[in-house]
């Protein structure tokens, strides 16, 4: 096994492994690895969309997603497909999976099928070192307060996106508060748990210091001292620790820009715990 560190901030390619074959002595590897990096990247995993699932289960139930229908066959797995001819691409800007859940997404297996030749790499910010590196003023600031995480509503999710189909969910937005300093359930670090996407207002706080408080965490939490990008390439397959990372899918090839290229993943979920 190799492991190619990303950046000094987080993220791991591994080599050496392969994920087809995963078993319990196998997958502690990986849970071991995704712990300590936060968020690897395994090249060349032809796995089948059973193999992804079955890897999925290790880490725990799956999540169905809030808005989204899943592939016909596999309701577990979403396909996300950015077309040729659109300029958005699903996952732009700075967010944590479904923070709006009572129970946000604990991690992501993300296997690319179709990449474009150029573009439509994928940002990851480490949430822990955005926490540690906060100035001791916000923290006292921030530290016992929670936050509150819209959901944006089904279109949100649907209606920009040719390609994407609701899941017969109720469509209307809804919202749900989480601590904005979470413990990590596995290794008792804080994390800094707000996202630029998704969370709107800091529970019992004047609107206006709010709005101040959390524009500046939204700065502080995208700094590239923080970050990692990952370039795909077909067959490759991201897990990311969905608890302690951020991260951005940038959409820079787009017909606008010249590149009308489509862009094919499949994500399945995995369910995680209430934020503490
Ligand atoms: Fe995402």
């Amino acid at each position: 096994m190799d492991v190619k560190l990303l950046s000094g901030a987080l993220g791991a390619e591994i080599s050496g492994i392969s994920l087809k074959d995963i078993n319990k002595e196998i997958f502690n590897t990986v849970n071991e690895l995704l712990l300590e990096h936060k968020v690897i990247f395994f090249r060349d995993q032809n796995i089948t969309p059973e193999e992804q699932i079955r890897l999925a289960k290790f880490f725990g139930p799956i999540e169905e997603h809030a808005y989204v229908k899943g592939r016909d066959g596999y309701p577990e797995i979403t396909r996300l497909i950015k077309g040729a001819d659109e300029k958005n691409q699903w996952g732009e800007g700075w967010h944590s999976d479904v923070s709006f859940n009572i129970r946000p997404t604990k991690a992501v297996i993300l296997k690319s099928i179709k990449i474009p030749p150029v573009g439509g790499d994928t940002v990851f910010s480490n949430m822990e070192l955005a926490w540690e590196t906060l100035h001791d003023s916000i923290k006292e600031k921030i530290l016992n307060k929670s936050a509150r995480h819209y959901s944006l509503g089904a279109d949100s999710f649907i209606e920009n996106f040719k390609h994407f189909e609701s899941n017969g969910n109720n469509p209307k937005e809804y919202y749900n508060e989480h601590p904005i300093v979470r413990t990590h359930p596995d290794t008792g670090k804080k994390i800094l748990y707000v996202n630029w996407m998704y969370t709107k207002t800091i529970v019992g706080m004047p609107k206006e210091e709010s709005a101040y408080t959390l524009n500046k965490l939204f700065e502080h939490q995208s700094s590239l001292d923080f970050t990692c990008r990952f370039s795909w390439t077909e067959n490759a397959v991201a897990i990311w620790d969905n608890r302690s990372v951020i991260h951005y899918a940038i959409a820079d090839f787009f017909p606008g820009r010249g590149m009308g290229h489509e862009r094919i993943m499949d994500r399945v979920a995995i369910l995680g715990d209430e934020p503490y």
